[in-house]
């Protein structure tokens, strides 16, 4: 195997893609998905790679240093992809101690292991997956670009903008190769449906009501999740160590316009008369804090490295309803159990 890398977070969400193409799209790599299978952890997630010679799943909690520092003893990563978190701000509203403990005191886990193993080396790399939300909410006609000022609005964003300090303070510090990249709105398969898009899809399914925070002006700018992966991908293997990259697609929607668009494609695929899932829409109590406005500028991306997304919102997000459609079982799986009571304790009587 010409290269180790450690992918952390990989049976979530985005992490489920980044395994999945690097798995694929390089043989002669050892791949090792370190994932705690919190709730937004499923390892169906990854069934099609799980036998593939040069993938290894280890499930440790990235809270355990001592268990880190074994891991980068037997495999000796020569990378580390840190995308494992807690990602949801709803749930970061009653619950920061794990937001903080997860987000920040793990990411030093990490960068500890690293520079331990590696010190200054720079042919490894350390990079951190982090969120356009770590600089707060965008003003009319303006974009974050990479130089705006970390002005983090919620404990979810705070604690992932204390993380990327203390990967900058690790690079600045120690001279550790390290990365940071920082993605708008992701959508596609194996999107745990508490956040935005697969929630809608799953509440259109089973005919509940669609709970739009506010007024659903919030503005969100969404890229499909197999397009952050190819990022990921050409940020971790072409980047120069202390470079940061926005990540976006320039594709920003009010939440009440994307719903009301997601309706009207579900009827069609559902072949339900036209106006029938745009009745479930329902107005609810505003989220505290709700940044009124993200919106990326990738240019450095696409200059520097040549990135560019490659489906329209149109196309990744029919991808994505034909995807759940397909997938009944894994939606029922991951909304029975304790799905039931946190959606119950979140948006009952809102
Ligand atoms: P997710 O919630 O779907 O997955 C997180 C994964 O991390 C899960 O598999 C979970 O089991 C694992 N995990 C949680 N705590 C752990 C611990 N203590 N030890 C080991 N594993 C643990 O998240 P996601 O949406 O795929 O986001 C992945 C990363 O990308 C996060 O760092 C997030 O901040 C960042 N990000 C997400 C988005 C988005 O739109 N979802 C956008 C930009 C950046
Ligand atoms: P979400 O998917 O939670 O992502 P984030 O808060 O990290 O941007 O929410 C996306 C937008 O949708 C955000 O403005 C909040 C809003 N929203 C709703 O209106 N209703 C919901 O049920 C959820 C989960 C989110």
């Amino acid at each position: 195997m010409s290269q180790s890398i450690l992918v952390t977070g990989g049976a979530g969400f985005i992490g489920s893609h980044v395994v999945r193409r690097l798995v694929n799209r390089y043989p002669d790599y050892r791949i090792v998905n370190l994932d705690k299978l919190t709730y937004a952890g499923n390892l169906e997630n990854l069934r099609d790679i799980e036998n593939k010679p040069n993938y290894t799943f280890v499930k440790a909690d990235i809270l355990d240093l001592e268990n880190i520092r074994a891991l980068f003893r037997d495999f000796k990563f020569d990378g580390v992809i840190h995308l494992a978190a807690e990602s949801h701000v709803d749930r970061s509203l009653t619950n920061p101690t794990e937001f903080s403990a997860t987000n920040i005191t793990g990411t030093l886990h990490l960068l500890i292991a690293s520079k331990e193993s590696w010190g200054s080396d720079k042919r490894k790399r350390y990079y951190q997956i982090s969120t356009d939300e770590v600089y707060g909410s965008a003003h009319d006609g303006s974009k974050f670009t990479e130089t705006t000022p970390i002005d983090p609005k919620s404990p979810y964003s705070a604690s992932k903008a204390s993380a990327d300090h203390f990967v900058h303070a690790y690079f600045n510090s120690f001279g550790l190769p390290a990365l940071i990249s920082r993605c708008s709105n992701n959508y596609g398969p194996n999107h745990f449906p508490e956040k935005l898009i697969p929630l809608m899809i799953h509440n259109i399914i089973t005919h509940k009501p669609l709970p739009v925070y506010g007024k659903g002006e919030n503005v969100r700018d969404w890229l499909f999740v197999e397009d952050h992966a190819s990022a990921i991908d050409a940020i971790f293997h072409k980047a120069t160590p202390g470079s940061v990259y926005n990540i976006g697609g320039n594709n920003e929607w009010k939440n009440i316009d994307l719903v009301k668009y997601l309706c009207r494609l579900m009827d069609q695929k559902l072949q339900r008369a036209d106006g029938t899932s745009e009745k479930l829409i329902t107005y609810v109590t505003d989220r505290p804090g709700h940044d009124l406005r993200y919106a990326i500028d990738s240019t450095k991306l696409q200059s520097d490295l040549g990135w560019k997304p490659s489906v329209t919102f149109e196309q990744g997000l029919e991808k994505t309803v034909d995807w759940y459609l397909a997938n009944a079982a894994w939606l029922s799986n991951v909304t029975s159990g304790a799905y039931q009571a946190y959606y119950n304790k979140m948006y009952s009587g809102r």
